[in-house]
C-alpha cells in the first residue's frame, strides 16, 4: 500500500516522479505529495489530498529543475486522508520522508520528541521517522548511518526514502516488510516501491532484501545489510513493456484486465502444459521430487486469492485424494495450526507483498513443512524471494483494484498443481488428460465467455438501486459465489454475499424478498438437481434471480428469473468459466452507479499492511 519514487538524476525529477506516482497510484490514492530538492540547500515539497492527477495539476504551473526528489501516493493508515497527513514528511527545512509500511512504536517515539522539543504537524506514524533523523544526524557521520540508526529505534513495516536538503546528491533508502527496488539509469538511479513506476526511465532494477538499506548518488548505488555490511544485489533487465500498465483504449484497467485473460492463460499455459503433461519444472527444479511426497496441502492466501484457493481444495481431494486445507493467511499467522505429516504449504498471491501471507509462509518455515511453494504474479516480490518454489504466474500486471485476470490464472496454475502432483504420484491418469485438455481449451472457452459483455451490461440497471444481493454455488462453483460477491461489493459498494446454496434454508433465507437479487452460478454438473430445488425455494419467496447457466441446463428466463447462457465446457474448467460473467456483472452495475471502478473507496490493490 502506498507508493513511492525517488529519483538522483542529472536531469529535473519532478515530471519523473509524477509520471511514477501515476504508475503506482493503483496501490494508494488518498493524497499525493513530492519534494525537490534544488541543490542549494532548499528543497520545495508540494502536496495535495485526493489523487496523483490533483497534485499534477498543483505542480502544472511552477518549473521545478532540481535534480533530486522523492515522492508519494498514500493510502491512509495512520491518520486521515489529508494533506496534513500526506507524505513527504519534514523535520525542519531539511530533512524529507516517504513511507509505506506502520511503525508500530510511533506513539512512544512520538511522546519521546515531544518532550524532546519536536513539534508534529501530521496525525501519521510516519512523522516520526523524520524528527528522529533530525535529532539523530549531529550525532553520525553521514546521511546513511544517520538513517540505519534510526531504524534500529522503528518496531514495525518500513520502505522508506530520505533526502536531506543540505546534501542534495543523495538519497537513503531502508527496507524492512515493505518492498523497494532500485533502478539504474545513465549517471541516474531511481527508487520505487514497484519496477512499473519506473518503466519509462529504465529497465534494469535491483531488489533490496529485507533490513537492507542503500546510498543512491547519481553515480553510484551502494547496498548494505542489516548488519551495516557492504553487500552486492544483482541487477537485471525488467522484461516488462513499458506501456504494459496503460489503458490500451478500455474505459477502465478491470475492463481491459478482464479482456486479457484468454492472453494470460495462453501466457501461464506456454511451455508449461505440452505433449499432453505438465512440465517437470513448471512449479520449480525439484518440484516433482518434493510432489511424490506430499501428503496434505496447506494454501494460505487473502481475498481473490483465498476464494481461488477454495476451489482448489475441491480439486485437490477428489483428483489428487489428498487431503486439503485452505486459510485465510491473517487467521493462520495467529493461531497454531496443526501441521499434517508430508504437507506443502502453498501462498497464493497477486502481488506477493500481502503482509498477512508474507507472515504466514514466514511463520510456515519454522514449522514442520516440506516445502512452500508460492503462486505469484511479481517476480520481484518477496513471496517469490522467499519460497523455496515458485510458480510465477505471467498474468502481466494488473492494475484495477479489483483482481480479475489473477484470479483465472491462478484457477489455471491450481488445476495445472493438481496435475504436477498427480503426475509426481503416477496416479489419476484419467484426470490428467482430462485436465490437460482441458487446458489447452481454456483460453479459448475464455474468448468465448467474453462475448457475455453485451448480455450482462443489459441486467446492469436491475441491480443498481438494490443494496444487498446474495450469490449461491455448490461444489467448486460456491467459491465462484464468494468471489462474485467479493468483486461486487469492493467496485459496486452493494452488499453482497455468498452461500453454500444448501445453506439458505438454515438463515440468510429469512432475507430474501423482491429487493435481494440473488445471483446463481448453475453449471450442469452432478449437483445441478440439487441447485435447480434450491433456487425453487429462493423463488417460492418472491425473489429476482439471476442465473447464470450452462446451455445445456434447460433453464428459461421468465418473470423474476434472469438466465444467463454459457457454452457447455468440461466440468474441471467451469468455475475458471463461470467468473467471467460475474465479473461483468460487478464491472457494469459499478459502471451504472458511477463509483470509482479501478480504485474503489477505501481499498488499495496491494495489501502491505496488516
Ligand atoms: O496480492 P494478493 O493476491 O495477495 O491480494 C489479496 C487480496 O488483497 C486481493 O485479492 C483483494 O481481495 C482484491 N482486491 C480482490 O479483488
Amino acid at each position: 500500500m502506498c507508493g513511492i519514487v525517488g529519483a538522483v538524476s542529472n536531469r529535473p525529477v519532478c515530471d519523473i516522479l509524477v509520471d511514477g506516482l501515476q504508475r503506482l497510484e493503483y496501490r494508494g490514492y488518498d493524497s499525493a505529495g513530492v519534494t525537490i530538492l534544488d541543490g542549494a540547500g532548499s528543497a520545495s515539497c508540494v502536496k495535495r489530498q485526493g489523487k496523483v492527477g490533483i497534485l499534477a495539476s498543483a505542480l502544472a504551473d511552477t518549473q521545478f529543475n532540481g535534480t533530486t526528489g522523492i515522492a508519494h501516493t498514500r493510502w491512509a493508515t495512520h491518520g486521515a486522508p489529508s494533506e496534513r497527513n500526506a507524505h513527504p514528511h519534514q523535520s525542519g527545512e531539511r530533512f524529507f520522508v516517504v513511507h509505506n509500511g506502520i511503525i508500530e512504536n510511533h506513539d512512544d517515539l512520538r511522546d519521546a520528541l515531544v518532550r524532546d522539543g519536536y513539534v508534529f504537524s501530521s496525525d501519521t506514524d510516519t512523522e516520526v521517522i523524520v524528527h528522529l533523523i533530525h535529532q539523530l544526524s549531529p550525532h553520525y557521520a553521514d546521511l546513511r548511518s544517520t538513517v540505519q540508526a534510526v531504524t534500529q529505534k522503528l518496531q514495525g513495516a518500513y520502505g522508506m526514502v530520505v533526502a536531506d536538503s543540505q546534501s542534495p546528491d543523495e538519497l537513503v533508502v531502508s527496507r524492512s516488510g515493505s518492498p523497494i527496488v532500485i533502478g539504474y539509469g545513465e549517471n541516474e538511479h531511481f527508487i520505487a516501491s514497484d519496477p512499473l513506476a519506473l518503466l519509462p526511465v529504465t529497465r534494469r532494477f535491483s531488489v533490496l532484501e529485507e533490513g537492507d538499506s542503500a546510498h543512491v548518488t547519481r553515480e553510484a548505488v551502494r547496498v548494505f545489510d542489516v548488519s551495516g555490511v557492504e553487500v552486492i544485489r544483482a541487477a537485471n533487465d525488467f522484461d516488462m513493456k513499458s506501456d504494459a500498465s496503460d489503458k490500451a483504449g478500455y474505459k477502465h484497467y478491470m475492463l481491459k484486465e478482464i479482456f486479457e485473460q484468454p492472453e494470460a492463460i495462453r501466457r501461464t499455459l506456454e511451455g508449461r502444459v505440452q505433449s499432453g503433461a505438465v512440465s517437470a519444472d513448471a512449479f520449480g527444479a525439484g518440484s516433482q521430487a518434493l510432489f511424490s511426497q506430499v501428503k496434505h496441502i496447506q494454501i494460505v492466501a487473502c481475498g481473490t486469492s483465498y476464494n481461488a484457493g477454495m476451489v482448489a481444495r475441491h480439486w485437490i481431494e477428489q483428483h489428487v485424494g489428498i487431503s486439503c486445507s485452505v486459510e485465510i493467511a491473517s487467521e493462520f499467522r495467529y493461531r497454531q495450526s496443526f501441521v499434517h505429516d508430508g504437507s506443502l504449504l502453498v501462498t497464493l498471491s497477486q502481488s506477493g507483498e500481502t503482509a498477512d501471507t508474507l507472515a504466514a509462509l514466514r511463520l510456515a518455515q519454522s514449522l514442520n513443512y516440506l516445502a512452500s511453494l508460492t503462486i505469484c504474479n511479481v517476480v520481484t516480490s518477496s513471496l517469490v524471494r522467499e519460497s523455496d518454489f515458485v510458480y510465477l504466474m505471467k498474468a502481466g500486471p494488473e492494475i484495477g483494484v479489483a483482481s480479475t485476470k489473477a484470479f483465472t490464472v491462478q484457477l489455471t496454475a491450481l488445476l495445472m498443481l493438481c496435475v504436477a502432483v498427480c503426475q509426481a504420484k503416477q496416479t489419476n491418469q484419467t484426470f490428467r488428460d482430462e485436465a490437460v485438455e482441458a487446458l489447452l481449451q481454456l483460453p479459448e472457452s475464455i474468448q468465448q465467455a467474453l462475448t457475455l459483455a453485451e448480455p450482462i451490461k443489459s441486467l446492469a440497471d436491475k441491480f443498481a438501486d438494490k443494496h444487498h444481493a446474495l450469490f449461491l454455488g455448490r461444489g467448486d462453483q460456491y467459491p465462484i459465489a464468494m468471489e462474485g460477491a467479493l468483486k461486487l461489493k469492493e467496485i459496486s459498494y452493494i452488499h453482497a454475499e455468498a452461500y453454500a446454496a444448501g445453506e439458505l434454508k438454515h438463515g440468510p433465507l429469512a432475507l430474501v424478498d423482491a429487493d435481494m437479487p440473488v445471483v446463481v452460478v448453475a453449471p450442469n454438473n452432478e449437483l445441478l438437481d440439487k441447485l435447480k430445488s434450491n433456487i425453487e425455494e429462493v423463488r417460492a419467496r418472491g425473489s429476482v434471480m439471476y442465473v447464470f447457466a450452462d446451455s445445456d441446463d434447460h433453464f428459461e428466463s421468465e418473470p423474476g428469473l434472469d438466465v444467463v447462457n454459457m457454452a457447455h465446457a468440461n466440468h474441471l474448467i467451469t468455475p475458471i468459466l463461470f467468473s467471467i460473467p460475474l465479473q461483468f456483472l460487478s464491472y457494469y452495475v459499478a459502471l451504472v452507479k458511477g463509483t470509482d471502478v479501478d480504485q474503489p473507496r477505501n481499498l488499495a490493490k496491494s495489501v502491505t499492511v496488516e
